[in-house]
């Protein structure tokens, strides 16, 4: 006995609605646009609230170990940016010879600094302000000198505290 061919699979006999979510309806037009401006007034607000939130937590001043470098390794008339662990340092060795070390924290909202070799100026990169080798500010919007830190010479060595 032969079986009969039958190349199509037998058809549903009950159809059933597909695509449906499940526990309620397809989100509207409207839910999407509410959705999105939601996020955006978040973005909003917490781009708004960070500088302020920044401004109003102390400044890090630079406090912690001592750094210490080799006095050969800050080349006269320049600004060295020297760590240990997570204290960052300026150290200035002026043309007249003299050694200085500054905090290399910002105290516009706390960035860190660097020298500009080109403008001779110590440099925050976020907002444009801007220091002489004295830590004097020169422009932008830092409110105040750089915090002014101890160095001792200890041989041919810096020591920055
Ligand atoms: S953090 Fe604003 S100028 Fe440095």
């Amino acid at each position: 006995m032969t079986q009969p061919m039958n190349p199509q699979p037998p058809l549903p006999t009950v159809l059933e609605p597909v695509g449906e979510p499940a526990g309620g309806s397809a989100p509207t037009r409207r839910d999407v646009m509410d959705y999105a401006i939601g996020v955006v007034a978040a973005t909003a607000a917490v781009a708004a609230a960070y500088p302020a939130v920044r401004f109003l937590s102390p400044v890090p001043t630079g406090k912690g170990g001592p750094v210490t470098l080799r006095l050969a390794d800050v080349p006269k008339g320049t600004v060295t940016l020297a760590t240990a662990g997570e204290r960052s340092v300026l150290v200035v060795h002026n043309d007249e010879g003299a050694v200085r070390a500054f905090s290399a924290t910002c105290p516009h909202l706390g960035c860190g600094l660097r020298w500009d070799e080109d403008e001779r100026l110590i440099r925050c990169g976020c907002h444009g302000g801007r220091f002489g080798m004295d830590g004097r500010v020169v422009s932008g919007p830092p409110p105040r000198a750089l915090t002014e830190l101890t160095v001792d010479m200890v041989g041919d060595k810096v020591v920055v505290t």
